[in-house]
């Protein structure tokens, strides 16, 4: 009889250790996703704040080639995602990053270097002379939110 009660004791003390660690494992796991979801919405995505300009006709064919083919990335009025960084930025005025890097950008692909964003792949389907249109209007929105060349 005593054996028995010391035997039953013994295992509700192991269903308990066990609850214990099921606790345990389902706390860490509710936890991790907590964290990884939070991580997720802290994401580097860097987004500007950009005014609309009054765009010349040739801006306005670039806008449409740009929200078809680089707007998923670079964001409506290129001012970012958390795919891609702005291009209403700083970084991307004329004497930094010429209208070459454009051509070279749709062509080619970018290899990350600026941002956390990983790399740019290639836009094949966009044409030279698509990125032209699209260079026109990006220059027009820079020069509207006051982003001009600078010599480096
Ligand atoms: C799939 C996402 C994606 C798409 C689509 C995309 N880009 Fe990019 N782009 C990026 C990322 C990411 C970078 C930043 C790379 C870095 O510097 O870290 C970038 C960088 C650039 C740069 C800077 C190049 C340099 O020399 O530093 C230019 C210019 C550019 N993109 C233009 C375009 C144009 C024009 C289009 C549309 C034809 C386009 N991108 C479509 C993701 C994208």
């Amino acid at each position: 009889m005593k054996k028995q009660s010391r035997l039953r004791a013994m295992k509700k003390r192991q269903r308990m250790f066990l609850l214990a660690v099921v606790a345990w494992i389902v706390f860490g796991a509710v936890s991790a996703l907590a964290i990884l979801s939070w991580t997720a919405e802290e994401d580097p995505g860097v987004t500007v704040r950009v005014t609309p300009a009054a765009l010349s006709e040739v801006a306005v064919e670039g806008e449409a080639v740009f929200n078809a083919n680089c707007a998923e990335c670079h964001g409506p009025n290129a001012a970012g995602t958390n795919l891609g960084p702005p291009l209403i930025h700083d970084i991307y005025n004329p004497g930094h990053h010429s209208d070459q890097a454009f051509y070279l950008a749709a062509a080619n692909g970018v290899r990350a270097h600026h941002w956390p964003y990983g790399d740019m792949p290639a836009q094949s389907e966009v044409s030279y002379d698509e990125v032209t249109l699209v260079i026109r209007y990006i220059r027009e929105l820079q020069e509207a939110n006051g982003i001009v060349a600078k010599s480096y």
